[in-house]
């Protein structure tokens, strides 16, 4: 017997080539049996709880607190109090030093908030470290630089503070949201009450301790947890000036309606159904992993998901054979898993609603296909799923899904890419794949959605505007443009 073969003997070649479990330790996070609501800097003990579960176990985690509108109200007090007393005449440079703070302390403590993140949310381990979290630092180093800039961005305009800010969250990317909406407003000078989502409040609470090793004046922020009855709470309150929301355009309409004639001011970031257009010259091996990117990055629980994906005839064959075949090799399943593609969905309620869609694509004629994969018993979970046949009348391909679901539609012609792209009530996001930069001009220009990746997906930077056209929201978060929904200017 020679070395090798002795060697193999004792080493057997493995009859199968999963993966093994690979699961980060959770250990790192203290989750708290009950939380209150942060507010003038101090924990205020609610009067009304309700419990948030992890989607992956349905493990239950924590008793928060379901805000009532007085408790609200003293967020609000709390928040007026700071900005009148301090914050709002702080100078730029003195702002910045604090949002630098939150900044560097994030970045010192991402592994906690990432494993926490994963845990509350059942998005996977590898998002949450690697994209949420270094997103979420670069937010408050990016305003940060801004804070004693303001007068160079808006020269001769005098940029000031707008006043309170109440801002509300979804659950899709609780502290990268949370980042998006309270680093700006810090940076102008405005106090805030944000609100996150009630399935995933642990990490805006996590925050809080940021919050306190930065030192940040009592008041500046402050944190109330609640669902849909807590946020109206906040958009009605006479005491805030500005609403900041990102949610379901049916609730982004009832909080217009709510605020026309009040002069509060208000920017709404809602739904999507982005079109992610592929030409026959796009290199399609990447183009496949863009499709994949697109749809089923966060479950596809992405306001700028790729959800349509429009195909050149030609080469749709295969395209969606190559679509199939990576898909095979997408792992759902334990979001602290470090190898895991696709986590758990965010709750139950959205479970159904991706259900109840997917229905409506098979009994509308669309023909479906799921890669096998054994989905874990307890929990929320949805296979990666396309759709093929699919017409542009479908339910599936006019709505929002929310989740891994992808309809492929055809076209033959660049026009009627562009128009079938156009062809929905939204315009917040749209990919093109082509060779040819001149194309990707040319479709830019026509393409009615507020950000459009050319050969890539999904790809964010906080110095990038992004924002929807129509039924998508208006108002824009990210970069220079996300400074002005916190500033009053003078024409
Ligand atoms: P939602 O719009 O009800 O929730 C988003 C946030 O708004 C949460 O913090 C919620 O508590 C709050 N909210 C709910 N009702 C409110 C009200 N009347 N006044 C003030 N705040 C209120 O979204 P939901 O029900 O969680 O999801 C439904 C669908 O909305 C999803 O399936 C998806 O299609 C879409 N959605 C889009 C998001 C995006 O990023 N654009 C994020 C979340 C959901
Ligand atoms: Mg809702």
């Amino acid at each position: 017997m020679s070395d090798v073969e002795r060697r193999q003997d004792r080493a057997p070649v493995p009859t199968d080539w999963t993966y093994a479990p690979a699961p980060e330790a959770r250990d790192i996070v203290t989750i708290e049996e009950r939380y209150g609501h942060y507010v003038g800097g101090e924990w205020l003990e609610p009067a009304e709880t309700y419990t948030t579960l992890s989607p992956a176990t349905e493990e239950l985690l924590a008793e928060v607190g379901q805000a009532t509108p007085a408790e609200v109200g003293a967020a609000v007090d709390a928040a007026r109090d700071a900005y009148e007393n301090g914050w709002s005449a702080l100078p730029g440079s003195e702002r910045a030093k604090y949002l630098f703070r939150i900044a560097r302390v994030l970045q010192e403590r991402s592994r906690e908030f990432a494993v926490l993140e994963s845990i509350n949310g059942g998005k996977p381990i590898k998002e949450s470290r690697d994209v949420d979290l270094p997103l979420a630092a670069a937010h408050f180093f990016y305003y940060a630089g801004w804070a004693d800039k303001l007068e160079y961005a808006f020269p001769n305009r005098r940029p000031g503070p707008v006043g309170v800010a109440g801002q509300i969250i979804p659950w899709n990317f609780p502290l990268l949201m949370l980042a998006w909406k309270i680093a700006p407003a810090l940076a102008c000078g405005n106090t805030v009450v944000l609100k996150p989502a009630e399935t995933t409040p642990l990490t805006a609470l996590l925050f809080c301790d940021v919050l306190r090793q930065a030192e940040l004046p009592p008041g500046v922020v402050n944190i109330v947890t609640g669902d849909g009855r807590t946020g109206a709470a906040l958009v009605q309150h006479p005491g805030v000036d500005k609403i900041a929301f990102t949610g379901s355009t049916d609730v982004g309409k009832a909080i217009q309606r709510e605020l026309a004639g009040t002069g509060k001011r208000l920017t709404l970031e809602l739904g999507g159904k982005a079109a992610n257009v592929i030409f026959d010259d796009a290199a399609l091996d990447q183009a496949v992993e863009g499709i994949v990117n697109g749809i089923y990055f966060n479950q596809g629980h992405v306001c700028c998901a790729g959800s349509r994906l429009l195909v050149q005839e030609s080469i749709y064959e295969q395209t969606i054979s190559k679509l199939r075949r990576r898909m095979e090799t997408l792992r759902v399943g334990d979001p602290l898993d470090k190898n895991t593609d696709i986590g758990a969905i965010n709750s139950r309620q959205q479970l159904e609603k991706i259900t109840e869609l997917v229905e409506s694509g098979k009994e509308e004629g669309a023909e479906i296909y799921q890669p096998p994969c054994r989905l874990p018993e307890r929990g929320y979970w949805f296979a990666p799923t396309v759709f093929t046949n699919v017409a542009q009348s479908y339910r599936i391909a006019q709505e929002e899904i929310f989740g891994p679901v992808l309809s492929v539609l055809t076209f033959r012609t660049p026009d009627e890419a562009v128009e079938k792209a156009n062809n929905t009530a939204y315009g917040l996001s749209a990919g093109v794949w082509t060779e040819k930069g001149s194309r990707i001009l040319w479709m830019a220009q026509r393409l009615r959605a507020g950000v459009v990746w050319a050969n890539t997906y999904n790809r964010f930077d906080p110095s990038s505007p992004f924002g929807g056209y129509r039924e998508s929201g208006f108002g824009r978060e990210g970069g220079l443009h996300g400074l002005e929904p916190y500033l009053e200017l003078e024409s």
